[in-house]
């Protein structure tokens, strides 16, 4: 594995998830493997878990972790090409990346889309002059249009916590009061669609994901017809993808609830976090038996340190 930055990356998802269970068992069982090596986490927008679960994994691992929140702490950037810089932007990317690139290993970088303009939000022009610039291994702590290491985590826990050999999967939009990316769906699907998994996507008109990543789904806008026999219920909002970055609904009908659990297969809820409570997902979800979220984010530190660990023995 050279970068990492989406399922096209992975060439048998299954093996992954099992050398990430059991790293899991022994996490220090490679702990000589990334000894003088450093990992660089870039991080252009906020982040809890992702930055975490990176820096716990590479210590796991031996390396040494440097974060830098670059949007606060460093130099404004420049991204594009053929501009004179004469206005607020101080360092281009072409720059910052080529000197990052000397001082690390592996490169991790978040980048969120603007949400304005879907074909540049679409070409993920910073994740890859970030790849082309650095010239060392990167990997995506979530970017325009994926999160790759939060769907890698998401696939551990159901096959962690399945009681079938192939579940029902289901992908719901949820409402909330602030556009968000497609990332994590677009991602999810993307991964599920790969998985041993029948994977169902419900969502009110207008929420229609690009059919890049959904391809295999079933997709239906009722959500009570979706959730009858679920295993799994991965919650998640998102922005319309072709009313691009647009709230169309905040329907508060599309909360889920302990009541639209009963048709299910008690139906264990995965969210990625952070959530917001009782607007997104229900609190007493989250508090109840049927959350895996506290779990799914333990299984970030496996996923980043399987990623991680490939990367190490492919590499150097
Ligand atoms: N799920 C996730 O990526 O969390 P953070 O944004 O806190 O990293």
């Amino acid at each position: 594995m050279r970068n990492f930055t989406s399922v096209a990356d992975v060439t048998d998802i299954n093996a992954l998830v099992n050398e990430a269970l059991e790293l899991k068992k022994n996490p220090f069982a490679y702990s000589q493997l990334g000894k003088q090596k450093t990992l660089g986490l870039i991080f252009l927008n906020p982040s809890l878990r992702t930055r975490l679960s990176s820096q716990k994994a590479a210590t796991n691992l031996g390396m040494e972790a440097i974060v830098m929140n670059i949007d606060k702490e460093g130099w404004a950037l420049e991204t594009r090409d053929g501009v004179i810089m004469n206005g607020t932007t101080v360092e281009h990317i072409r720059e910052a990346a080529g000197v990052m690139g000397q001082y690390f290993d592996v490169l991790g970088i978040r980048s969120f889309p603007g949400l304005q303009n879907r074909d540049e939000d679409y070409s993920e022009d910073i994740l890859q002059k970030f790849i082309q610039f650095a010239k060392i291994p990167v990997v995506s702590l979530e970017s325009g249009t994926r999160h790759p290491l939060q769907s890698l985590a998401d696939l551990i826990t159901i096959t962690e916590h399945k009681i079938k050999a192939r579940p029902k999967v289901v992908l719901t939009w949820a409402p909330h009061v602030k556009a968000l990316p497609q990332a994590v769906p677009n991602s999810f699907a993307e991964w599920m669609s790969q998985a041993d998994v029948d994977f169902v996507i419900t969502h009110p008109k207008g929420y229609e994901l690009a059919e890049e990543f959904t391809t295999g789904a079933t997709i239906t806008h009722n959500q009570e017809e979706a959730l009858e026999n679920a295993d799994f219920i991965y919650v998640k909002n998102w922005s319309a993808f072709h009313d691009y970055g647009k709230i169309l609904s905040t329907d508060a009908a599309w909360l889920l609830t302990n009541d639209r659990l009963k048709t299910t297969n008690q139906a264990k809820v995965m969210h990625c976090l952070p959530v917001r409570r009782d607007l997104e997902l229900s609190a007493e979800i989250l508090d109840g038996p049927n959350s895996l979220v506290i779990p799914e984010a333990a299984n970030r530190v496996f996923a980043a340190q399987v990623v991680l660990k490939k990367i190490l023995e492919a590499n150097f």
